[in-house]
Parts: C-alpha cells; structure tokens; sequence
C-alpha cells in the first residue's frame, strides 16, 4: 500500500478495537482500485470519543466507523444525524463533508444487500428473530421496509422484545409482530409457517453456546442468518449439512462496510475483493 502526501485517511473508532476485521477488507478494496485512501483502527477511550470527533474535523480524516461502545455516545458531538440513524438512536459510520460530521447506520442496509446476494425476496416472508438487542433493531427495521409478511422476535429478556415490537409498529407502522416467550422458542405451532430464522443474540461465540433452536425446525427454513462472525457456529453448521441455504455474520459485516466505503469514496465497493480478503485472513 502506498501512502503518500494526498492520502485520504478513514478508519475505525472502538474499544477495544484491535480484533475488528475491517482494516483488512477496507484496505484491501482501497487497494484493489488503486484509491489513495487509508483505513486505520484507533483506539478511542470512552472519555476520549469527544476529542477523537473533534480530531476528525481537526486532520481533516474523510470518516470513521465507530463501534462498540460508541454508537451512541458520539452522537451529540456531530453535526448531522441520517433519518435511519436517528430511528436506531446509533451510527456505525461518520462522514465528514467540509467539516460537517454526518452520522449514518449502515447495518440495516448492509443486511438487506447480503441476503439479496442469495436470491432471496424478504417480500412476503416470515421469520423468526432471536434477540431484541441493537443489530436486531436495526435489521427488523430494515425488514419492515423490504414488506416482510410477519417478524417473531423471541428474546431471553421478554420486555426487550415488547419494545422492539412497539417501535416497529410506531417508526415503521408494521404491525405484523408477534412476541414468543423465550421458554416457547420450540414450540411446533409457531415454526409452521417460518421461511427465515435469524439470530442477533451473542449466543453462538463460544463453542461451548448451547444451540437455541431444534435441529427439526431448521432443515424446513429457506435461508438462516446468523450475525455472529467469530467462528462458524453450530446453526451455521446444521443448515449447512441439511442443505438450508445460510449467511454468516461476515456477509453483513461486509455488506455494511461496503456502504460505509461507498459514502466515503463515491466509488462503488468491490464486494467480492473484500471477502475474498477477509475469507483470506480469517482463513474460513
Ligand atoms: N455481522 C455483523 O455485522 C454484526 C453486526 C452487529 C452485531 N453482530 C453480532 O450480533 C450479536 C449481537 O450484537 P448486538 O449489537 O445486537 O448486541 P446487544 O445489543 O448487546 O444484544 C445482545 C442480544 O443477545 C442476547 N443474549 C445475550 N446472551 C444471551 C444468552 N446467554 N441467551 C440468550 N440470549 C442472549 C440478548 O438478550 P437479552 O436482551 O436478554 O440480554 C440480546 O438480545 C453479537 O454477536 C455481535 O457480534 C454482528
């Protein structure tokens, strides 16, 4: 990579941040269409988020990505918030246009273009949703633009699910959500008309997770999306041997990069570099 005089810098705000995998595949789509930019991981302390923002205007970066845990505090330190972003009440990306901070959300996006990369509608469909955190806010939204027939959010914390189900029904007037207490996740009535099952849980990083739903309900699925992007997990696994079409966290993790890279070049991103150079790295 050659870095000279003119070279544009974007990056990564987290901490911790030095397992993220996004300097690779940004790097390697800079690289692979020769743009003078760069992509580096800075790690900023939560009581340096402020400094850190006001350091983009002040080196004059093109953007960042802020992770965990900064999607939310950097907020009040910029200059503009993306609608989709401001639903969400968090940003991933940060755009810096002559100054002005903008921030956006690219999570939703990013999911909604990896699963159109399978060939799979989400018009009309009806999926089973594990986990009511932030990604599964993000993605449930996205999903109720794409006219999804009908979600089930099923979430260890119940009233977490609740929630979600009311802000679907409040920010994106879709009303078709059903809450499944999480003791009836096996439960044969609700697995009946179920085409997607997507986990947003954390359930599935340790190889020692227990596998939260029934190996008999998978192997009837159209597509299983698991956002974990750490190893190949056992879901993973299980759709893979009964022939269950499958994504893993690493094509959302991509996809969302991808739109991050596009607001800050212009340019459109090279998909496939990008996960060649992470299958690559993570050696998957
Ligand atoms: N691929 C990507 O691009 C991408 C993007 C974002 C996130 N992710 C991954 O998605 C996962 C969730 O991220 P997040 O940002 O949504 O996190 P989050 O906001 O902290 O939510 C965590 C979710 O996991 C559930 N959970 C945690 N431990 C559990 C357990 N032992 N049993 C059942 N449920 C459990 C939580 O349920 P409670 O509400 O009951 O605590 C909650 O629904 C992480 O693995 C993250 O790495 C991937």
């Amino acid at each position: 990579m050659k870095i000279t005089g003119t070279t544009k810098i974007t990056g990564v705000f987290g901490y911790p941040v030095k397992h993220s995998l996004s300097p690779v595949f940004q790097n390697a789509a800079f690289q692979y269409l020769d743009l003078d930019y760069i992509y580096i991981p800075i790690e900023v302390t939560p009581e340096n988020i402020r400094k850190a923002i006001e350091g983009i205007r002040a080196m004059n970066f093109v953007g960042v990505n802020v992770t965990i845990p900064h999607k939310k505090n950097v907020i009040p330190y910029i200059d503009e918030i993306d609608r989709e972003a401001e639903i969400l009440g968090v940003v991933n990306t940060l755009v810096n246009r002559a100054g002005k901070i903008k921030g956006y959300s690219t999570d939703g996006c990013g999911f909604i273009l990896s699963i159109k990369e399978t060939g799979i509608s989400l018009e009309d469909k009806t999926v089973f949703l594990l986990g009511a955190g932030g990604s599964a806010y993000a993605i449930a939204g996205a999903m109720a633009k794409e006219h999804i027939r009908k979600i089930y959010i099923c979430n260890r914390t119940e009233e977490r699910a609740v929630m979600l189900k009311e802000h679907l029904s409040e920010k994106f007037n879709f009303k078709n959500s059903s809450v499944v207490p999480f003791e009836e996740k096996n439960t044969e009535k609700y697995w009946k008309d179920i085409d997607i099952l997507i986990n947003t849980t954390s359930v599935g990083m340790k190889e020692e997770d227990p596998l939260l739903i029934d190996k008999k309900f998978i192997k009837s699925l159209k597509l299983v999306y698991d956002l974990i992007y750490n190893r190949k997990t056992e879901l993973i696994k299980i759709a893979e041997k009964t022939g269950v079409q499958s994504l893993d966290g690493l094509s959302m993790l991509i996809y969302q990069g991808a739109v991050s890279f596009e607001l800050w070049t212009g340019i459109k991103a090279p998909v496939d570099v990008m996960k060649r150079s992470v299958h690559k790295y993570s050696k998957r």
